[in-house]
Order: structure tokens, then sequence, then C-alpha cells
């Protein structure tokens, strides 16, 4: 369920965030390479990720996928979800009201660990498939988490 958010928060807010988000995303060093070869039509992908977006944040998108499958075949690893975030936060605060950019961003931070977690892009994961115990293993990397 959505958590309920800032009245003034609408779909036209979020088309603003996820116009700007994916910009700097394109023009981005580390991520332009990586959506660049896979987007072919950005306009679309700005209103699907807003439909995605407006699901999330507000409820009334009409998103339907799996954004885990979409992200799993990708040549990602860790830093790329945090320079994803990163950029994400920024965009926020310089796009939204504090209320709206405070919402945006921690729904951000619940699925982009949720995604780190699926894809097996924690410490938590790999201490599992390395054989190191996972306490020592987070011990050795503190801090363990990045979002
Ligand atoms: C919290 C973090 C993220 C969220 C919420 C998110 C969300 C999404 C969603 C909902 C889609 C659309 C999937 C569909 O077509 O149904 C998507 C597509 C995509 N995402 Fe992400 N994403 C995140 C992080 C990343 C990162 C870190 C990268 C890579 C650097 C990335 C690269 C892509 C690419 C390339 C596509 C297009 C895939 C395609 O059309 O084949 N995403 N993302």
């Amino acid at each position: 369920m959505p958590r309920p958010a800032p009245a003034n928060l609408d779909e036209s807010l979020l088309a603003e965030q996820v116009g700007r988000f994916y910009d700097k995303v394109r023009a981005d060093p580390l991520l332009g390479p990586v959506f660049n070869p896979l987007v072919d039509d950005w306009d679309a992908h700005k209103v699907l990720m807003t439909s995605f977006w407006a699901t999330v944040a507000l409820g009334s998108g009409h998103y339907r996928g799996n954004p885990l499958a979409k992200h799993q075949p990708l040549p990602i690893g860790a830093e790329h979800f945090q320079r994803w975030l990163a950029l994400w936060r920024e965009t926020a605060h310089a796009a939204l009201d504090a209320d709206s950019a405070a919402l945006l961003i921690g729904y951000a931070e619940r699925i982009g660990y949720g995604m780190r977690v699926g894809m097996g892009l924690t410490t938590h994961q790999r201490g599992r498939e390395s054989g190191i115990p996972v306490r020592a293993r987070q011990a050795q990397n503190a801090p363990a988490r990045l979002a």
C-alpha cells in the first residue's frame, strides 16, 4: 500500500523529477553507457518511469512490470546503484518540496536495496556466497550498507 503522499505531489511533479533525473543519467559517465545502448526512445522511457513512480508513490499509475527481472541481466554493480541514488537524491532536492523529496528518496532507497539483494550485490549476499561468515565479512567491510 502506498504511504500517504504530500497533497501537492502529483503526476506532473513526478514527470518533472523523472525528466530531470534521466537527463542527468544519460549524460553520466558511469550510468550513461549502461542506459544509452538499451533505451532508444527516452521520451517513452520517461513516460514508463513516471507511471512506475505514480504507481509506487501515488497509487495512481498503471505500471505493470518486473523491475528486478529487467535489471538482472544488466552489467551493473553496487557502484551503479550508489550513483543512481545520488543523482535521484540531488534531483529530488532541486525539483521538489522537502516532503515530496523525502518520500521519493525513501522509496528509491528501499527499492534499490531490494534490487541489490535480489541481484546478489549486497555485502550480506557476497558474504554468504564467499563462505565467509556474514558477521565477520560485515565487520571487515564496515560500514556494510550503501543505502
Ligand atoms: C532504485 C533504483 C532503481 C529503480 C527504482 C529502477 C527502476 C526501473 C524500472 C521500473 C524500469 C522499467 C522496467 C520495465 O521495463 O518494466 C527500469 C529500467 C531500466 N533500468 Fe532501472 N531502476 C533502478 C536502478 C537502476 C540502475 C542502478 C541501473 C543501471 C545503471 C538501471 C538501469 C536500467 C535500464 C538500462 C533500464 C531499461 C531496461 C530495458 O528497457 O531493457 N536501473 N528501471
